[in-house]
């Protein structure tokens, strides 16, 4: 039987890039799928049906199943269309892949207040929405005491957990993205659902507009069966397993998926500690302390 046998996904901005991959590898193991994209331009603006047909066609013509959905993810009511769309078409929701975004990048002094809030309303926004829909259709489902499986598959990036230079807006974005899976996992754990967070790269219009960029790669450009390190499919089997009912056991991780590797990242643990033995901190000594105990370096004065 294949691996997504019976799935019914939504994967969103999947007229395009990495969204589209996802769709095309989940529709090549089974899964039923309802493609969202609101066809916009890379910086957020405007709107086109094509995006989100040009995938249902692909899907379609290798024998797959595919419906469109051109809802904006962010949009509170239009995450609900879309959600409600796969449990009218198809029956239920088994995969949510939140994967729709876009990018504004400049210096922070340069960053408009309306690039951090469009980048900040399709990234946070536009996973929270979706997932709170699907928790609302899952929770429903268990209370009538059906059994089952459930995904929510987030896309976090390099830049929100490493950091990367005038992406302040969309940082903050995939770190927070990274945040949500974390919480959401705890959630949804007892009714079956897991919740993983995938930092892909790819050569695609979002990382077309970085000075020195590679030429944009669409998910149908690469024959099957050839391998290109910036193929927006790379991080795709990923998100097909992840999907599937073998990884129940992963849930409230992030791993990000560049060209050949696949890279667990651990996040914040706790480092070195200092104890002040049940007392409160005395400001002006604090810095020799921290200096000298906690970052063992060798501040003005140091004492040994
Ligand atoms: N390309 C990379 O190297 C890279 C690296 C890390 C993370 N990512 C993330 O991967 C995801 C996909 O990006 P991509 O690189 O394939 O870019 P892309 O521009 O090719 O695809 C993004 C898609 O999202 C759609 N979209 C944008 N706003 C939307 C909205 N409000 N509602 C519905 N659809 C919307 C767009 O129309 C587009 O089709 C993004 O979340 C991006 O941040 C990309």
């Amino acid at each position: 039987m294949a691996l997504l046998s019976g799935k019914v996904a939504v994967v969103t901005g999947a007229g395009h890039g990495i969204g589209r991959a996802h769709a095309l590898e989940l529709a090549k193991h089974g899964a039923s799928v309802v493609v969202n994209d609101l066809g916009t331009s890379v910086a957020g603006d405007g709107a086109d049906q094509n995006a989100a047909d040009l995938t249902v066609a692909l899907i379609t013509e290798r024998g797959g199943a595919a419906v469109s959905n051109y809802d904006d993810v962010s949009n509170y009511d239009g995450a609900h269309r879309m959600v409600a769309q796969a449990v009218e078409t198809y029956g239920k929701l088994d995969v949510l892949v939140n994967n729709a975004g876009i990018v504004r990048d400049t210096a922070i002094w340069n960053m408009t207040e309306a690039d951090f809030d469009s980048v900040l309303k399709v990234h946070v926004k536009g996973t929270w929405a979706p997932s709170h829909h699907a928790a609302r259709h899952w929770r429903e489902r268990a209370k009538a005491g059906e059994v089952f499986t459930g995904r929510v598959i987030n896309t976090t990036s390099g830049a929100g957990l490493v950091g990367n230079f005038g992406q302040t807006n969309y940082a903050t974005a995939k770190a927070g993205i990274a945040g949500f899976t974390q919480t959401l996992s705890l959630e949804l754990y007892k009714l079956g659902v897991t919740v993983n967070a995938v930092g892909p790269a790819a050569a695609t219009r979002i990382t077309g507009t970085m000075p020195g960029a590679p030429a944009v790669i669409e998910a149908d450009d690469v024959p099957e069966g050839e391998w290109n390190r910036m193929d927006p499919a790379v991080s795709s089997p990923l998100v097909a397993w992840l999907a599937s009912d073998e990884s129940q056991h992963v849930t409230g991780q992030v791993i990000r998926a560049v060209a050949e590797d696949i890279v667990w990242m651990e996040g914040w643990s706790e480092g070195a500690k200092l104890s002040n033995g049940g007392q409160r901190w005395d400001a002006e000594k604090l810095g020799m302390q921290l200096a000298t105990d906690l970052f063992k370096t060798r501040a003005p004065g140091l004492r040994y």
